[in-house]
This record gives structure tokens, sequence and C-alpha cells, in this order.
């Protein structure tokens, strides 16, 4: 069977860049989320996005055109369930929202339907579990911009099959991806690393070693990095890396403990570019 119908679940940061990867790759794509807002400024970020493409030459305009008509929004995800072949998980990264959602979906999907997740963090075997057919289950690991950033990790849970595995490459591969392969192991390779150098950046703020603009230039321009992990935090929104470092302090130890700093700016509700405040300031 081939992928024609693809169903995201959650409009957020991540779920929103997904969909319009899908649309653009010609997949009829359903983004599904509980929030009517959420939905709106999704397909409006679609049309600002996709406009900017064509402003700079990236895309046709008969390609944005296309992608607006594969891409729509439902708050139904019984109804977008019944009617898919691949699922996307990019809900906020909390278990039980997670397993509620997957075991809703697999309630309603086919049998044949391959269910992913965007988890950073939680394991591909307990989440395939959700879905009643781990074989079936792989976790989907994008980057954020999703439309600008080349990576999909694909993560392998106990029970994944081979089969699986080349479904969710051809998918991401149409999706203009490129894919690495990872044995199940928390955190993958890329979420691992990126939160010991968010959290030693958030510690050195704390300390005092330098400023904020300091620290992400010095990363910038001394090590090669192209964002400074103060502002990557902004991006990835402050309540996922704080989420994400929680998970890593449970599973991995010491080291991957929140800095307290961290942990007061999300107490403040400043979470980074979507609240257009974190580390930094933003205008829009
Ligand atoms: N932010 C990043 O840079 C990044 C990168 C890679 C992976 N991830 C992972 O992607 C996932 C999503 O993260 P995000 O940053 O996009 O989160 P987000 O908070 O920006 O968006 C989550 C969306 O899910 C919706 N939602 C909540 N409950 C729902 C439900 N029951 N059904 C449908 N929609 C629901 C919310 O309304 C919201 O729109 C997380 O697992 C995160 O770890 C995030």
């Amino acid at each position: 069977m081939t992928t024609q119908n693809v169903t995201v679940v959650g409009a957020g940061v991540m779920g929103r860049g997904i969909a319009y990867v899908s649309a653009l790759a010609g997949f009829q794509t359903t983004l599904v989320d509980v929030s009517e807002d959420q939905l709106k400024s999704a397909y409006e970020y679609a049309e600002k996005t996709s406009q900017k493409g064509v402003d700079r030459g990236k895309l046709t305009e008969e390609e944005r055109e296309s992608l607006l008509h594969h891409l729509h929004t439902s708050t139904d995800l019984v109804e977008a369930a019944k009617s898919t072949d691949f699922v996307i998980e990019a809900v906020p990264e909390k278990r039980d929202l997670k397993k509620n959602v997957l075991e809703t979906v697999a309630t309603h999907a086919r049998e044949d339907v391959i269910i992913t997740s965007n988890t950073s963090t939680i394991s591909p075997t307990e989440l395939g579990s959700f879905t009643n057919n781990g074989e079936r289950f792989a976790v989907m690991h994008f980057f954020n911009p999703v439309h600008r950033m080349k990576l999909v990790e694909i993560v392998r849970g106990l029970q994944t099959t081979d089969e699986t595995v080349a479904i969710v490459k051809e998918v991401s591969e149409k999706m203009g991806k490129e894919t690495v392969e990872v044995n199940e192991f928390p955190g993958f390779v890329t979420s691992r690393i990126s939160a010991l150098v968010g959290n030693e950046a958030f510690h050195m703020l704390q300390e005092g070693v330098a400023s904020a603009e300091d620290i992400d230039k010095a990363i910038k321009l001394g090590l090669n990095y192209p964002m400074g992990p103060l502002e990557l935090a902004d991006l990835v929104g402050l309540d996922a890396r704080l989420n994400n470092l929680k998970y890593l302090h449970e599973k991995l130890g010491e080291k991957y403990r929140p800095a307290p700093i961290l942990e007061q700016l999300v107490k403040a509700g400043r979470l980074g570019r979507k609240t257009n405040h974190g580390v930094y300031k933003y205008e829009d």
C-alpha cells in the first residue's frame, strides 16, 4: 500500500512544520489539534511560510497552491484516524497525553496504518505498546524549523519491523529529509547532546560566566555552531527543553539535572519565541 493520507496530531511548533512539509510533498495532510486557535494559526503559518518561499524563488506559485490544497485541519481525531495511512503524533512531551492520543488513533485506524511519534525522548517501545501494534510503530524525530532542517532520526522500538522503518524512510525522503536509524536509548543521538549543551549554557548564565548574548556568540563563532544554545532553547521552547531534561535526568542520571534558572524561566511563563519572551525578548 502506498502512503497517501497523512495525519499529524498537534499543531504546535513541530506539528505545523511537519504538516507543511507533508502537504508540500503531495500527501493529503490532516492536521489535528484540540484547539481551533492553534489550527487557525498553523494554517496561517503555512500561508505565510509558503508565500515567503515563493518570494525567495524556492517555491513556484503552483507548488504553493498545491501545498495549501493538500493541507486540511480538524479537531476530530477519531474521524481523521479512520481514513489515514500514516500518523505522526506531535503533542506535548507528556507520556500520559501521548498515551491517550496513540490509543485513540490505534482504536480507530486501520490495522495496517503506520503510527509514529515526534517525541524527543520517550521510549519508542513504550509508545509502541500504546498502539497495541509495536511492529508498525517507530519514532520519527524531526527538527525545528521543520521546513529548513534536513534530518529525521528514525528510532526503532523493540518490535519495530524492517518494513516499518523502510516506509518511514520513504515518507521522510518524500518530505525532502535525510534519515539516520537509531536504536532505542533515552534521548536518541541529537536530544541527548543538545539537552546537555543547552543545560550547560543555562548553568553558565546563572553563574554569571558571561551574558546570554556572549555565551551564544562564543559558541557560534568559536565552535562553529549555526545557533547559540540559548537562542536554540528559545526556538525549541523552554518548557519542551525542561521536559526533556527532566526525563533524561530520570533515565541517565545527575549530569542532566535541569539548571534552576531554566525552571524559573518556565515558571515565569517565559517559554521562548512562542511567548515572545524566553532568554531573549522578541517583537513578534
Ligand atoms: N519544539 C521543538 O523544537 C521540538 C523538536 C523536536 C521534537 N519535539 C517534540 O515534538 C512534540 C511537540 O512539541 P511542540 O514543541 O510542537 O509542542 P507545542 O506545545 O508547541 O504544541 C503541541 C500542540 O499539541 C496540541 N495538543 C495538546 N493535546 C492534544 C491532544 N490531545 N490532541 C491533539 N492536539 C493536542 C496543543 O494544543 C498544541 O497545539 C513533543 O513531543 C516534543 O518533545 C519538539
